[in-house]
């Protein structure tokens, strides 16, 4: 395995997943805690991370000393650079005192010399994108290193010392925007280290039953679901590693796409026998909604009431010692940017914030450090069903933010039928997998139109289909013509109340995926 000791960088886990595409087995460990992990593991080598620390300040962390001792590879990455130098014996000083500023986002690196790094991949005197993120660079290095590569801002862009086989990047590798990057973290893992790549998520699940059985010992736990994958597949997780001590709480807010709370509660009282409540709670969902207009007030009740929903039931079954959450990494970081500022609130998400506090009780979170594809394919490894696993990201607060303005049931009767309708038709075109969500939208619009002799005034719906890797940003997706024709056709036919069907052509930004 490979250990990755961590600084506090916003992109940690990044390393990890990036290990984990190799094909190998990682583990994060705070610094504090690194040598305690270092004994536990044994790994066979040794990741250490960037931080928003900087290491010419002596308030900040450093990594254990035996660390250096023990005969394993390392790899620093940018602060993890900058620290393995300081502590070896080399100097690390601020941007401002050498008089350059530094470097942040897209550079060009040149190899120097060559390395077992780069072997397979970068030769001497090529030229090659990577990111950098740092203010404070290394100025002289410890004994033993040499530069094998330079970029315009960092002289000390790659450094190693191959008799130690220690090696520091002052970029990120982890990232996407060093396009290299994952596979010089697989030379690292495999090539330096040794390691076989053979790694599977069948062995995260092991792992992680392991880890569930170890935290809750005989405690009682209780997961809300969602109806969407990223719950399914915790509560399904977490039932094989403790059974009966789980109890699942499937809050219904009757804004689920068509058949879905079918589904989810077929799957789990059928298919897997894990004990569930269903809580209908359409109609509480609806009254409250009822008149709301403003997309910020509406989730933030739909998020509150989920809560009370979800509080007045954990209590009926008297209560229980964790709450378990399908907590993804994309939701721990999502309101922190890359760069470490917080960032500014442009929709209030509802599936992390407020549960936890309100109910003062311990976390099981077993999917923290997972990437949502991730999360499917250890859905698959558990049994899953493909078509359930494979579905597109469904937002918490549902089908209400997909009707701008105010809620009501038939207006989520409408929707749901002109929403499958067009799913539908995506599976049977062979689309669904090529698109990372798609969905109707009902607008709050009604336009004129003639049906056979007779005049319609009826709603818009509008259709959103767009590509993205993790949401954050989306591309339209670009359907043929004939393939819109014939689902407006099929949706202004069968779903009686609307009569006008238009496409959304706005990529994110400057859109967002959803309407509200
Ligand atoms: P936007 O609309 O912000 O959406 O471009 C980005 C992604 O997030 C999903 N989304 C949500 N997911 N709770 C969720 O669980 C929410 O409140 C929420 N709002 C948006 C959206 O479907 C897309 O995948």
């Amino acid at each position: 395995s490979i250990l990755i000791v961590d600084f506090g960088s916003q992109v940690t886990q990044l390393i990890a997943r990036r290990v984990r595409e190799a094909g190998v087995y990682s583990e994060i460990a705070p610094f504090t805690q690194a040598q305690a992990a270092f004994e536990r593991l044994q790994p066979k080598g040794i990741i250490l991370s960037g931080s928003p620390a900087g290491v010419p300040d002596e308030d900040s962390p450093r990594a254990p000393p035996m660390l250096f001792e023990a005969g394993v590879p390392i790899l620093g990455i940018c602060y993890g650079q900058q620290v393995m130098t300081h502590q070896l014996g080399g100097e690390v000083r601020p941007g401002h005192e050498t008089g350059e500023g530094g470097e942040f986002g897209r550079a060009f690196l040149t190899v120097t010399k060559p390395c077992a790094l780069f072997d397979g991949l970068w030769r001497e005197g090529e030229r090659h994108q990577v990111w950098m993120s740092h203010g404070d660079k290394v100025t002289q290095f410890a004994d033993g290193f040499e530069i094998v590569a330079v970029s315009d801002g960092a002289p000390f862009a790659v450094i190693a010392d191959e008799a130690r086989r220690f090696y520091g990047t002052q970029f990120h590798p982890e990232v996407v925007h060093t396009p290299d990057g994952g596979k010089l973290l697989a030379n690292f893992a495999r090539h330096v280290c040794g390691l076989a790549g053979d790694w599977t998520m069948a062995e995260f699940r092991a792992t992680k039953i392991a880890e569930i059985r170890e935290q809750v010992g005989e405690g009682k736990v209780i997961c809300g679901l969602s109806g969407g994958v990223d719950s399914a597949v915790a509560a399904v997780l977490i039932h094989e590693a403790i059974g009966e001590q789980l109890t699942c709480v499937f809050v219904d807010h009757g804004l689920l796409r068509a058949g879905e709370a079918e589904q989810v509660v077929g799957l789990f009282r059928g298919h897997y026998n894990i004990p569930l409540v269903h809580v209908d709670a359409e109609e509480r969902f609806m009254s409250g909604l009822a008149g709301e207009t403003d997309p910020e007030r509406k989730r933030k009740f739909i998020g509150k009431t989920f809560i009370d929903v979800f509080e007045e039931e954990a209590r009926r079954i008297g209560g229980a010692d964790f709450l378990a959450q399908g907590t993804l990494y994309p939701d721990v970081i999502e309101s922190v940017s890359f760069t470490g500022g917080p960032s500014v609130t442009i929709k209030s998400h509802h599936n992390v914030g407020g549960l936890p506090e309100r109910m003062d009780m311990a976390l099981v979170e077993p999917l923290r450090e997972l990437f949502k594809d991730e999360v499917r394919d250890l859905g698959r490894e558990l049994g899953l069903p493909d078509v359930f696993v494979g579905r597109h990201p469904f937002p918490g607060p549902g089908l209400a933010i997909r009707i701008p303005g105010a809620v009501d049931k038939a207006r989520a009767d409408i929707l749901r039928k002109a929403d499958a309708i067009y799913l539908e038709e995506i599976r049977n075109a062979g689309l669904y997998d090529a698109i990372w969500q798609a969905f109707a939208v009902l607008l709050p619009v009604r336009t004129v139109g003639v049906m056979g002799d007779h005049r319609t005034y009826d709603y818009v719906c509008a259709l959103r289909a767009v590509t993205s890797t993790d949401g954050m940003t989306a591309d339209v997706y670009p359907f043929d013509a004939s393939f819109l024709t014939r689902t407006a056709t099929r949706i202004v036919n069968e779903v009686q109340g609307i009569n006008r069907v238009v496409y959304d052509y706005t990529s994110k930004p400057p859109g967002t995926i959803e309407w509200e």
